[in-house]
């Protein structure tokens, strides 16, 4: 039995090491989780997908965006009366920490340039960028990349919520749409016009590249002799069986 109860502790000791070590993969603990993780619900979702995104690997925690003061003591969250629990919450959410709560429009764009500058004000003057500030349907940075569990979407599969024709879209930077890109883009497209074109032309006779090299034509006639002579072979070697019967 006593050995039981030392198995039981150890499992506890490692399943807490476990269950803690997330907390501190940041600067500092950070009590936005043990608070967000007691509440439940929608207000915990946003941990369970920052776990394991790009942002978790990087150690950027909550107050890497939301800001506020990740460093407040919580203790137990279940046992702490009404004002006591209202006292942690504003001290940690506090707009004097710069606490950001759920952002959108320029202040997302904000949020975000915090670390990714270039970034932002590349998509921030693009085509899309502007549409989605003047708030004319242009996709903000979550609609591709969601709000705590960070992807690269796949291209054109995130595009065609909004597109029906997204041909030559994995061919140009979606972060950077503007006129040139619309130019580009219209090339693309009747070059992959002509290219369908071209392959629907029967291939009866086998269709050589122009630009083929002397070395690659020489290999391939070596190849053709190679075969025309394995060929020959197996016939003679066939008619001299058939004589010896
Ligand atoms: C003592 C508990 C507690 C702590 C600590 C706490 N929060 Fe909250 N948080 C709440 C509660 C309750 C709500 C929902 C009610 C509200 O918005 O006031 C909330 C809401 C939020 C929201 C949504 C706001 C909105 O506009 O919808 C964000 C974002 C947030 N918290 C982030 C943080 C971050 C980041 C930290 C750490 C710096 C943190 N919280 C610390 C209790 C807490
Ligand atoms: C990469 C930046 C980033 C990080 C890191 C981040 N958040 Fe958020 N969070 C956002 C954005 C952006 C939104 C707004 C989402 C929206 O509008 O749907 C948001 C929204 C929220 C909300 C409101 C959710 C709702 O549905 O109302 C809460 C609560 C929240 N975050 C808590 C946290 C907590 C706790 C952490 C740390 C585990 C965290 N966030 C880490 C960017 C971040
Ligand atoms: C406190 C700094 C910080 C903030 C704020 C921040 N990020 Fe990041 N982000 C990083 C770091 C660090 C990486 C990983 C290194 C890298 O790829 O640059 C990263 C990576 C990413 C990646 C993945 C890039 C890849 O190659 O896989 C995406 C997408 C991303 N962030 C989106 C956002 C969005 C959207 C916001 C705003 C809601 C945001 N980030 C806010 C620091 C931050
Ligand atoms: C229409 C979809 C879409 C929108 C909107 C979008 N992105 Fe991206 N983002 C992508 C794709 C696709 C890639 C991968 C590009 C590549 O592989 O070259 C990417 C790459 C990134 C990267 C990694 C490469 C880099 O440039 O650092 C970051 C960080 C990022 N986006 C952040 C953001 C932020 C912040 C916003 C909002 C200001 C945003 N994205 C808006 C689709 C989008
Ligand atoms: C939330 C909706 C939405 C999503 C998702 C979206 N777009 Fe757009 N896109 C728009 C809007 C709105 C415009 C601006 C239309 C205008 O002003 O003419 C636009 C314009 C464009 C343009 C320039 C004009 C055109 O129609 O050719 C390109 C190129 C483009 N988007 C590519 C992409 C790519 C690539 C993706 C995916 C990585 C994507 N979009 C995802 C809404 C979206």
């Amino acid at each position: 039995m006593n050995e039981h109860k030392w198995l039981w502790v150890l499992c506890c000791a490692v399943f807490l090491t476990i269950g803690t070590a997330p907390a501190h993969a940041g600067q500092a603990p950070i009590d936005c989780i043990a608070c967000h993780e007691a509440l439940g619900g929608s207000l915990a979702k946003p941990i369970s997908d920052w776990h394991g995104s790009i942002h978790f690997h990087n150690s950027i925690t909550c107050t890497g965006c939301h800001g506020g003061n990740g460093n407040v003591a919580v203790g137990n969250v279940m046992q702490l009366t009404g004002p006591q629990f209202l006292a942690i919450k504003s001290s940690a959410m506090s707009k004097a920490d710069g606490f950001i709560g759920k952002p959108s429009g320029r202040e997302l764009f904000a949020m975000c340039a915090k670390c990714h500058a270039s970034t932002v004000g590349g998509y921030q003057g693009s085509i899309m960028g502007k549409a989605y500030l003047a708030k004319k349907g242009g996709p903000s940075c979550l609609v591709c990349h969601h709000a705590h569990r960070n992807v690269i979407p796949s291209v054109p599969k995130v595009c065609s919520q909004c597109h029906k024709d997204t041909s030559g879209f994995t061919q140009i930077d979606p972060m950077n749409v503007n006129e040139d890109t619309v130019a580009k883009l219209s090339k693309i497209r009747i070059q992959l016009v002509s290219q369908r074109t071209q392959g629907a032309r029967p291939a009866l006779v086998p269709r050589f590249k122009g630009n083929m090299s002397s070395y690659q034509v020489g290999l391939l006639a070596f190849g053709a002799i190679i075969f025309l002579f394995l060929l020959a072979y197996g016939v003679y070697v066939l008619f001299e069986r058939g004589d010896e019967k």
